[in-house]
């Protein structure tokens, strides 16, 4: 059923919430099960509906799945198909992660392209050059790219592309290269948290991994996998999110069960622009308000994450004065803030940065949700406009954010999910 969210601004948020498993990590780690015939237990696995969709392809490639307790998933995966069809890969474009699971796997692989989306073109090209230089033939047919990796061996992988590093193709690399005969050498590979801890699962499937969370990878491949038992990360863009929803408003937000490390260049951010951070071994605190216009890059990590960007901008609304934000990752990812302009930002686009003139007035208006980060964002703006906004398009949200209204409810914000219906005429989409 499609839903909105309503959202009455003017609350201050004050509380503690504790941070989910990681969405970008858990859907590689799903994948990398397929990498074993054993059985594979995943624990702290966010319930989103990207999760449950990427369960459902591990399906489809003839994986028994199950999900016996919250958070919990086992993969045992005896026999895999190697095709991916089009209509499996089109919902969710970090499908194209299975990739490598199959390559490793099978030898072979036949998967449909997954096409742009909302925030750019998102080519994979980098993958597909990754897997020619172990030897791989690759061919791209009617949208459909084929795999033989027969003659596959490792080799030295230059995985750099025009963005830098690219998180889900050192993914695919990685998990071709565990059960590839030779050494491979992944350069420029990612070095997010994520790809850390694939490589950490892998490592207990009995893969051989060194340099993970540094720009050179190595894999030497084994001959097989066995099952193994993981806990996914704490997802660090969830944490942020929240972070800033204590900010905007204000309020005291403290987010638990987090890795602060992995937050770095976000946190000096926050801190930059103003507001009191704090952190413990595996907890950040956020109270205040931003008061600083600030400069943002967004960059592969240890950089300013782009997963965050939207949310920040909503941030930066608040504050006096003119803070430039430059995409080095997806340099058209700036839907969100038309929809921002309709509650009365002013931010001016010109090429890959969004300058935002902070120190308006917001008031409440309905909006569009365009990708997972804009509908966060807008949320979160929404908690300072002045009376009502109504969010359209959640399923957006729901891809990334476990009971998000129900965990701002917690922290004191006034956000309601009903039915597409509900809004009064004129606030309700066509
Ligand atoms: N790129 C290429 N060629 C490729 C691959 C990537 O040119 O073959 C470019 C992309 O177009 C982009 C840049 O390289 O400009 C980085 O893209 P990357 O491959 O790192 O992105 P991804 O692995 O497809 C993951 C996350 C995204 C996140 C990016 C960047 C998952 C499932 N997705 O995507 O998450 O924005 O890394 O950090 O891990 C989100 O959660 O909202 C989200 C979009």
């Amino acid at each position: 059923m499609l839903q909105v969210a309503r959202i009455r601004g003017g609350h201050v948020l004050r509380g503690s919430v504790r941070a989910a498993g990681s969405k970008n990590a858990a859907l590689p780690l799903l994948a990398a099960s397929l990498l074993t015939g054993e059985t594979v237990t995943l624990r702290n696995v966010p319930d989103l509906s990207d999760v449950r969709y990427m369960a459902e392809i591990l399906g489809h490639q003839g994986a028994t799945v199950t999900n016996p307790a919250p958070g919990v998933w086992t993969i045992r995966a005896e026999k895999v198909a190697h095709r991916t069809p089009y209509d499996l890969v089109r919902k969710m474009r970090a499908s194209v992660c299975l990739l490598g699971a199959l390559v490793g796997r099978l030898r072979q692989a036949e998967m449909a392209i997954p096409g742009g989306c909302v925030i750019g073109p998102r080519p994979i090209d980098l993958h597909l050059r990754g897997l020619e230089a172990l030897g791989c033939v690759v061919t791209v047919e009617a949208g459909l790219v084929s795999v033989d990796a027969a003659r596959a061996r490792g080799a030295t992988v230059p995985m750099g592309g025009p963005m830098g590093s690219t998180v889900l193709g050192t993914a695919n690399l990685v998990m071709a290269a565990t059960l590839t005969p030779g050494v491979t050498r992944i350069e420029c590979a990612a070095r997010e948290p994520e790809v850390v801890d694939l490589c950490a699962m892998l490592l207990r499937m009995g893969a051989k991994i060194r340099g993970q969370g540094t720009g050179v990878i190595e894999v030497e491949g084994v001959a097989s996998l066995r099952g193994c038992d993981h806990t996914v990360i704490a997802d660090r863009i969830e944490a942020g999110t929240y972070l800033v929803a204590g900010a905007i408003t204000g309020g005291d937000v403290t987010v638990t069960h987090c890795e602060p490390a992995h937050l770095t260049a976000f946190l000096d951010k926050l801190r930059e622009a103003g507001v009191r951070v704090e952190t413990g071994p595996d907890f950040i605190r956020a109270h205040g308000r931003p008061t600083r216009a600030v400069e943002v890059v967004t960059e592969p990590y240890p950089g300013f994450p782009t997963d965050l960007q939207a949310q920040f901008m909503a941030l930066q609304l608040l504050v006096d004065g003119r803070s430039p934000i430059t995409e080095k990752i997806y340099p058209a990812r700036f839907m969100h803030a038309a929809e921002l302009q309709r509650m009365g930002a002013d931010i001016a686009i010109e090429g890959a940065t969004a300058t935002v003139a902070g120190g308006r007035p917001l008031s409440g208006a309905p909006v569009m949700a365009s990708d997972l980060r804009a509908s966060a964002a807008l949320i979160l703006a929404a908690l300072v406009a002045k009376g009502e906004t109504w969010v359209q398009r959640l399923y957006h949200l729901d891809r990334g954010y476990e009971r998000f209204e129900e965990r701002l409810r917690s922290l004191g914000a006034d956000v309601e999910r009903l039915p597409a219906s509900a809004p009064p005429k004129g606030f309700a989409e066509d």
